[in-house]
């Protein structure tokens, strides 16, 4: 097998995105933390190194480093950001705090050279950063600026470090950045196409599963994510231990058990549903406080799902999860630090101490995309592959106040409406996520001639790449009565019908 592109993590939240770029330019990469290269001969096995950013200052004795001295590495070298700095220090340029953090979109300078080959003179990158380079690294030659001056990428032989972004959409330019070093300076050939994402998930599980015939249970929550790991394990384990496992929790959209059943079948997988309705909505009885729902719901899920495995009488199994790159990166800290919880987000985490088992994640490193890719992959029905996320604790927190069983009924008409509308209007494959909110505000209304005053429900569709950030989807007005009307005709105990305009940040997608 070829060697592969080594990304040091230096803690940064787009270091995953350095991996993916990579892959999808057809090259092979493998993402590890500074310490991987303790051992110096692990540098043999790759054939570039790739420092990224992280939120550290170079300047700060305890930031992150690698043991080996950077001339020392027999390889090409990319810096990015933070690893800009780093190449700067090691060859005794000077860094220095700026009174102000460069952050976000910026103009830089090319001088003609490989790195920026087929790019334009002057173009538009992602800066993020507080430290500035103010005194070049000896040997170094300086391949752009920014307006004011400042050095924004250089280079000495098989060195190349930029202060920039490449791997954020925002940098235009960034794909043929990364695209000039790895194929023009590293001379790298193609080795890896975007179906090898079924092998790479075969070997996590030849790796991480050693039995011939292993206890799995599945959770599956009718999402994409859960669903396609179904498949991937049963494309590479003898199912005759395997549970896939289905809690109907009551707070799923209007079709989830029937769509997520019809799934299963045509694939002859067997599907294990537990219905628990009654247990959930008795719980979150007059609960409004949306923390103490996602913990209720998160709680009462493993409850269910404890029993379940209980019954088994399996001792030793795998819980196989469908966690995502994007699901952990939020709560991830280079340091092992906690960062603030906006969110508890609902997974299978905390089951009780007497179930021996060991977590299997298989789409730790992948972006939903690719997932929905690898769906395609295994043939599972387009329409499914590409519907929008839902969350884990479902219509729960998209119930506002009190979730009962009227409630939740109503939120799943309109919600099967709004879809039906955009799926209708071409609008749905474009947005990242639609759904609608119910909330317990009561307005007077009128209707023929009868008064009304009933609860109101929000729209919200949004663009996003992977949730971290969102901008609103624009639709027209008219676009918007129509399907307000469709509602307010079709669906009691609602009067009112509004848009929600606000992108995240400042708002978080769900409203709780
Ligand atoms: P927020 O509301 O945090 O949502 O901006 C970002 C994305 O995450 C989804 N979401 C969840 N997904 N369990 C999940 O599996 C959860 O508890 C959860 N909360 C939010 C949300 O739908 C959006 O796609």
């Amino acid at each position: 097998m070829s060697k592969s592109v080594l990304i040091i993590d230096f803690g940064s939240q787009y270091t995953h995105l350095i991996g993916r770029k990579i892959r999808e330019l057809g090259v092979y990469a493998e993402i590890y933390p500074p310490k991987y290269l303790n051992n110096v001969t692990n540098i043999l096995n790759h054939s570039v190194l790739i420092l990224s950013g992280g939120p550290d200052s170079v300047l700060n004795k305890k930031a992150p480093k690698i043991d080996i001295p950077l001339d020392q590495i027999p390889i090409p070298i990319l810096g990015i950001c933070y690893g800009f700095q780093y190449i700067s220090k090691e060859f005794d340029g000077v860094i220095e705090k700026s009174n102000q953090r460069e952050y976000g979109k910026t103009i830089i300078k090319i001088s003609n050279c490989d790195l920026f080959k087929n790019t334009n003179s002057e173009q538009q990158v992602w800066m993020s950063h507080g430290d500035s380079l103010t005194k070049i690294p000896k040997g170094f030659k300086i391949l752009a600026k920014t307006k004011n001056k400042i050095p924004a990428a250089i280079y000495k032989k098989n060195i190349y470090a930029i202060q920039f972004h490449c791997e954020v959409t925002h940098s235009e330019f960034g794909n043929q950045i990364l695209k000039n070093f790895l194929f023009d300076i590293c001379n790298l050939k193609e080795n890896w196409k975007n179906n090898d994402l079924h092998q790479t998930i075969g070997r996590y599980l030849r790796i991480n599963v050693k039995e011939k015939k292993p206890n799995i249970v599945c959770a599956v929550s009718g999402g994409v994510d859960s669903t396609v790991l179904a498949f991937a394990i049963s494309k590479y384990m003898k199912l005759d231990n395997v549970h896939f496992i289905f809690v109907n929790n009551g707070l799923l959209r209007k079709y989830d058990i029937k769509n997520i059943k019809s799934v299963f079948k045509s694939f002859n997988l067997k599907l294990n549903i537990i219905n628990a309705e009654h247990i959930f909505l008795k719980k979150l009885k007059n609960v409004t406080d949306p923390e103490l729902k996602r913990k209720i719901i998160g709680g009462l899920f493993i409850e269910v799902f404890s029993k379940y495995i209980r019954k088994l009488s399996q001792k030793d199994f795998y819980l196989a999860q469908g966690t995502l790159y994007t699901d952990i990166i939020e709560s991830r800290s280079y340091h092992g630090g906690k960062s603030v919880t906006i969110k508890s987000h609902h997974n299978v985490g905390g089951l009780p101490k007497d179930l021996k088992f060991d977590v299997i994640e298989p789409f730790k490193e992948l972006f939903k995309d690719e997932v929905r890719r690898l769906g395609l992959f295994y043939k599972l029905d387009q329409r499914f592959v590409n519907r929008h996320p839902f969350p884990g604790p479902g219509l729960g927190i998209r119930c506002i106040g009190k979730v009962n069983r009227q409630r939740l009924d109503t939120l799943r008409e309109i919600d099967e409406i709004f879809i039906n509308f955009l799926i209708e209007k071409d609008l749905y494959n474009k947005s990242w996520q639609a759904f609608a909110v119910l909330l317990p505000v009561k307005s007077v209304g009128v209707m023929g001639d009868e008064r009304t005053y009933e609860e109101t429900c929000v729209l919200r569709c949004i663009n996003s790449v992977d949730g971290m950030t969102a901008d609103v989807t624009e639709i027209d007005i008219e676009t918007l009565s129509e399907v307000a009307t469709h509602i307010i005709n079709r669906v009691p105990r609602v009067n009112k019908v509004l848009y929600d305009i606000t992108s995240k940040p400042p708002s978080t997608i769900e409203w709780e």
